[in-house]
């Protein structure tokens, strides 16, 4: 497995941190409805029905979490940030959340029956330590389930963002480095981190997601007000490279109008597992 152990965790966790705090409004708005595309996929895949004890790992604004509830789940969400935690509930008061962290889940030992990650193991910056501590808190038996965004080879979206960013601007701002953005949209590096820890029955699968903008204009706006690592990315560059990256998304953008809007495909990486009795 590759070594992670140069990153400062304490500087990305904190970066992150501060990140989604800044974008929690906005991310509620733009990108939830983006990655709750996959819920049903994820719930299904870890066998979510009545009374099945739920943990939505990086819960965020807690659309996970409620359509986890609409299936009479008993949901448990937890996420780093308060201001995500405090639109998860009040989204969903029938589910109990908490601000916490996902390397150091404050749960007992083989509390849940499955336990879900959307979106969120891509912001950890020990993916391992958090895999590990969801495999303690999971019963025998039980179903995990991750999901992480594909590479930019396999991703419309991405490739967008990121390919004008590489043409027209600098990928490499001073920000804290963390682990690689899309290392879990590659199926050798989700089966190798679940078997690590005693995982079994991994199965990895691609879902396709639509990214959906009312104009081209919007995309570069959107991803800068609603993201934790691309927005800053994308703020810190000239202003000569800003004006170059943003006619280049909004030219890319354009071959993915139609019926009046935009909607450019992206795609995720689904990791399920299972904890094995006999361990
Ligand atoms: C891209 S969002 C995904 C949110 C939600 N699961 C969804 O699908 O919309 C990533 C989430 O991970 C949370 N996060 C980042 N680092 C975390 C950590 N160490 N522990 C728990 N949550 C974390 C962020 O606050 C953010 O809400």
């Amino acid at each position: 497995m590759t070594d992670y152990s140069h990153i400062d965790r304490e500087a990305f966790k904190q970066f992150e941190h501060d990140g989604f705090s800044r974008v929690a409004q906005t991310y509620d708005r733009a990108i939830a409805q983006v990655t709750s595309q996959v819920n049903t996929a994820i719930l299904d895949a870890v066998g979510v029905g009545y009374g099945t004890q739920l943990l939505d790992v990086a819960c965020g604004t807690g659309w996970l979490s409620a359509a986890a509830v609409g299936r009479q789940a008993i949901v448990t969400g937890l996420d780093l940030v308060e201001n995500m935690v405090a639109m998860a509930r009040s989204r969903c008061p029938q589910a109990e959340f908490y601000t916490g962290d996902a390397e150091n889940l404050p749960f007992e030992s083989a509390r849940f029956d499955a336990i879900v990650c959307n979106l969120g193991i891509l912001h950890f910056p020990a993916p391992q330590k958090a895999i590990a501590e969801s495999w303690r808190v999971l019963k025998t038996r039980g179903r995990y389930a991750f999901t992480c965004w594909t590479p930019p080879t396999r991703n419309p979206f991405m490739k967008l963002i990121l390919g004008s960013v590489q043409t027209h601007g600098n990928m490499n701002v001073d920000l804290p480095p963390g682990p690689p953005l899309f290392r879990f949209g590659e199926p050798t590096e989700c089966e190798t981190a679940l078997q690590a820890v005693g995982f079994t029955s991994v199965s990895v699968t691609e879902l396709p997601i639509l990214w959906n903008f009312p104009t081209p204009e919007d995309v570069l706006p959107t991803v800068i007000a609603s993201t934790a690592r691309l927005g800053p990315m994308l703020a810190m560059q000239t202003t000569t490279q800003r004006h170059n990256i943003e006619n280049a998304i909004i030219e890319g953008a354009k071959k993915y109008v139609s019926n009046g809007s935009v909607e450019i495909p992206a795609a995720v990486v689904l990791a399920v597992a299972s904890k094995p009795s006999v361990q």
